[in-house]
């Protein structure tokens, strides 16, 4: 068994799959979780520790089934450090709020929100006897701090994903066993989603097209190896909002 182990939710494309790539060691286990599986991810992964799991993280049905299934993966006397990486979100609907449907609106605050908040919840419980670094990494975006119309779910669940953050990072700090409970806010990269912004038809589309063509989108896999290096960093503190 590797030393280390990286739950990574959002594998298949930008960021997340540039960190699963990144993350790719002989002393690493990576777990990916997205509803499909990237196909330079799993190439690289040849003879590595990797495991790909299928799931879609904006229904709440089986989230504690994976977790469990991942869990019964890993040989706890092997390894010295767990990493859950919270990554997966959409920005989608974009539109006013009043023409969402009721399933985009579940959908977009289980994925961005409910998800994180669950799956931090099962990782706290299920690692609490463990005697190993155990860490909880969320990525958020600036648009937690930046009402934009048009992306009232994206901006408010990550928003919300802050704040429990940093309330779970205070009460890890009570406790004798610690999680280190953090968010990255990784800045603006040139990703699928990006692209999904750009695209849509609502004010702030022009603002997402002059980022991309003044080359103010940052490239995902040095964004990765930021992060990468944050999360190792021992200058880590409870509640932390880093800004790549
Ligand atoms: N791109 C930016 O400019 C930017 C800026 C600030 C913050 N961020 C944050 O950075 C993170 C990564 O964003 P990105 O730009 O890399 O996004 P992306 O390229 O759109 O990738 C999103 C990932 O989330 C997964 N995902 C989406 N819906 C899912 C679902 N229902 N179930 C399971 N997985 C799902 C996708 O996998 P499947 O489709 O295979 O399921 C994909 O792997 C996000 O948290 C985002 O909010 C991005």
């Amino acid at each position: 068994m590797p030393d280390h182990v990286y739950i990574i939710t959002g594998a298949s494309s930008g960021l997340g799959a540039e960190l699963s790539k990144q993350l790719l060691h002989e002393d690493n286990y990576v777990l990916c979780l997205s509803r499909t599986e990237n196909d330079d991810v799993r190439r690289q992964a040849a003879g590595h520790n990797y495991s790909f799991h299928s799931i879609d993280l904006s229904h709440m049905e089986g989230l504690n089934d994976i977790m469990q299934d991942i869990f019964a993966k890993i040989e706890l006397s092997d390894i010295e450090s767990i990493t859950l990486i919270n990554n997966a979100a959409s920005v989608s609907p974009i539109k006013d709020i009043q023409d969402c449907t009721q399933e985009e609106i579940m959908a977009n605050i289980q994925l961005n929100l409910t998800t994180p908040i669950m799956l931090t919840s099962n990782f706290i419980r299920r690692t609490s006897e463990w005697n190993v670094n155990r860490r909880i990494v969320s990525i958020s975006s600036g648009s937690a701090h930046y009402p934009a119309q048009g992306m009232s779910l994206y901006c408010s669940t990550k928003s919300a994903l802050n704040m429990f953050s940093q309330c779970v990072g205070l009460e890890q700090e009570r406790s004798t066993n610690e999680v280190q409970v953090f968010v990255i806010d990784p800045g603006m990269m040139d990703t699928a989603m990006q692209k999904i912004a750009r695209n849509s038809d609502f004010e702030l589309s022009a603002f997402f097209s002059k980022q991309k063509s003044e080359g103010n989108l940052s490239d995902p896999a040095n964004v990765a190896t930021k992060i990468i290096s944050i999360i190792n960093s021992p200058l880590i503190k409870n509640g932390d909002i880093h800004r790549v």
